[in-house]
């Protein structure tokens, strides 16, 4: 993927560059959850992530709001992180619980899954994403002196180009079923770049693997709320690339049997209303796509 290098003056002593700032917005979000009362799920890690935005004297990029930490939140996202957080904690642990024990997060960011879930022994959780990306989480990471709950194995790579071979190098075995989850991820990919991931996963994906992610349609990228979104992550060098407008179909090209997830019952069952993002403008049959596949 290739990305302006130049940034926006007043966001240049942020610890994170494009599109691995929207790493940080996640974790902005996760940490808002974390701190209600009644929390989906417990990011005990993600205040740490934010921590250097206070100290930074850079005005926040625009849309992220991190200008303290605690209060940082991704305004378009609000409410809908927290679900897809733990929905996709569901599905790692539901496949960890009939014997998965190799996981793959694509475009981890500053995910803490492998800190936090209450994973069986022998769980192997292979982090990839940029270069940049985990080496500040690592930095973070070891300043607050997080233990990790299983073998956790970052990798950096470039997921529009190769990355198989350093998956594997990493320790990765082609020969055990794996669950992999694209979170937050292929929006930021150009649609070749999704095939060329979905083909890379299919190869290393035996019978008995899964796959979970998140896209949307073209629909939903003309919202007025995700055009406001894709305006404020221009400017800080950061483009949504892709959508897709029949995830079964597409992943059913790649040897997947989907089910999409519907996210306002999914809410419901949580006790929470429909997040904004989805209430946008029925009118477009805007498609926020949460989707479980198995093969
Ligand atoms: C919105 S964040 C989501 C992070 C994480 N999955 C989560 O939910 O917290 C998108 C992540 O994808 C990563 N990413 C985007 N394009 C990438 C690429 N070409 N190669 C590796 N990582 C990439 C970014 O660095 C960033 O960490």
């Amino acid at each position: 993927m290739t990305e302006p290098s130049h940034q926006p003056r007043d966001h240049q002593d942020f610890p994170l560059s494009g599109a691995g700032l929207t790493a940080l917005s996640i974790a902005a979000e996760r940490n808002l959850e974390s701190r209600r009362p009644d929390r989906l799920f417990d990011d005990h890690l993600a205040a740490a992530f934010l921590a250097p935005l206070d100290a930074s004297r850079a005005a926040p990029p625009a849309g992220f709001r991190p200008r303290r930490s605690l209060g940082a939140r991704w305004s378009g996202m609000h409410g809908f992180i927290g679900l897809r957080t733990r929905l996709f904690d569901d599905e790692l642990l539901a496949a960890a619980r009939v014997g998965g024990r190799q996981m793959v997060l694509l475009g981890a960011g500053l995910d803490t899954r492998a800190f936090r879930l209450p994973w069986p022994a022998g769980v192997r959780v292979f982090e990839l994403d940029r270069q940049d990306v985990l080496r500040y989480k690592a930095e973070v990471l070891a300043r607050a002196r997080a233990r990790a709950r299983c073998h956790r194995v970052p990798v950096p790579v470039d997921l529009a180009d190769e990355w198989a071979a350093a998956l594997c190098s990493a320790g990765f075995d082609p020969t055990l079923p794996t669950v992999w989850v694209a979170e937050g991820l292929l929006l930021y990919l150009g649609r070749a770049d999704c095939d060329g991931l979905l083909a890379r996963v299919g190869a290393l994906s035996q019978p008995g693997s899964r796959l979970v992610l998140d896209h949307v349609n073209a629909a939903m990228m003309q919202t007025e709320e995700f055009a406001h979104m894709a305006h404020e992550l221009a400017r800080v060098g950061v483009a949504w690339r892709s959508s897709i407008d029949d995830p079964l179909q597409w992943l059913a090209g790649f040897g997947w049997q989907a089910t999409l997830v519907d996210v306002e019952s999914y809410a419901a069952g949580l006790g929470r209303p429909v997040p904004p993002v989805l209430a946008a403008d029925q009118r477009l049959a805007q498609r926020l796509w949460l989707v479980s596949a198995r093969r």
